[in-house]
């Protein structure tokens, strides 16, 4: 299974490694400490602090709501509940795009705040300059391409994405530019499977899919859709370990009925 199930704390280089090894690499989503434990403790690779806390911790239709200060929150969290996991952190909608300077800035503030180990970014050409300028000031960053949420009232649909030649050929390009400024690895989501492929062959670093099939370096999920939590989101890309929905549901309604008939506490239950 994991043959790096014995590193110590997991670093850019031993991602790389691995990608080198042949091994895939596991990633998640977290928010939280209690959820981050669980996840080091079961020897998960990458923890992402996902702008994707913008739907499922705080209830927004899209990501672009979540702040810089409240990104800071959950990573700080996150980071007080592992020993072992890479952690990186969505630099938010609005914190990056304005200019490079501001990109590292948020990018150190995130660093500072939380001891997180890396960030993420979406988008190619256009944010190379940011990229690089956080690079440059010791920081790990992780690309993001295909469907690039924080891009969705520009796209219109969360519908799979650069099924045309001309958007394939960007993606592949947006790939080796963001690999040649220093990212140690790049998420593809929701891209056609042997895209995801000739991307994963065509550059070194690993390549993290989500929605974009099997030939890439590593999976991640959002814990909330990997857990069934989310009850009625179901895409295809998605398979789910649990039921959570139905766990908790069915859970919360047993206490509730023991309460009510006064079942709990009983008297081992008191002090
Ligand atoms: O924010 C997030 O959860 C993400 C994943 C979908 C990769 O970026």
């Amino acid at each position: 299974m994991s043959t790096h199930k014995e590193v110590k704390r997991i670093t850019t280089h031993i991602l790389q490694k691995m990608k080198d090894d042949g091994e895939k690499i596991s990633m998640i989503t977290a928010y939280d400490y209690s959820m981050a434990r669980i996840f080091d403790d079961a020897g998960m690779d990458i923890l992402l602090v996902g702008d994707s806390a913008s739907n499922v911790m705080a209830g927004h239709e899209t990501t672009l709501p979540i702040t810089l200060d409240q990104m800071i929150y959950h990573a700080a969290s996150v980071v007080r509940g592992i020993k072992r996991s890479f952690v990186t952190v969505d630099l938010p909608f609005g914190s990056y795009q304005g200019n490079s300077k501001e990109a590292l800035l948020s990018a150190i503030r995130i660093m500072k705040e939380t001891s997180a180990h890396g960030v993420k970014i979406e988008g190619g050409e256009e944010i190379l300059e940011s990229v690089k300028r956080i690079i440059s000031a010791g920081v790990p960053v992780m690309g993001h391409l295909g469907l690039t949420p924080q891009s969705i009232n520009k796209f219109g649909t969360y519908a799979v994405r650069a099924t045309d030649e001309a958007e394939a050929q960007k993606l592949l390009n947006d790939a080796r530019l963001l690999q040649e400024a220093g990212c140690f690895g790049i998420v593809l989501e929701k891209i056609p499977a042997l895209l995801a492929k000739q991307v994963a062959e065509t550059v070194r670093i690993p390549i993290i899919g989500i929605g974009a099939g099997k030939y890439v370096d590593g999976q991640v999920l959002v814990m909330h859709d990997m857990l069934g939590i989310n009850k009625d989101f179901k895409p295809r890309f998605l398979r789910k370990y649990l039921n959570l929905y139905e766990e908790i549901y069915n859970a919360s309604q047993a206490y509730i009925r023991d309460v009510k008939t006064k079942d709990f506490p009983n008297d081992n239950e008191q002090y």
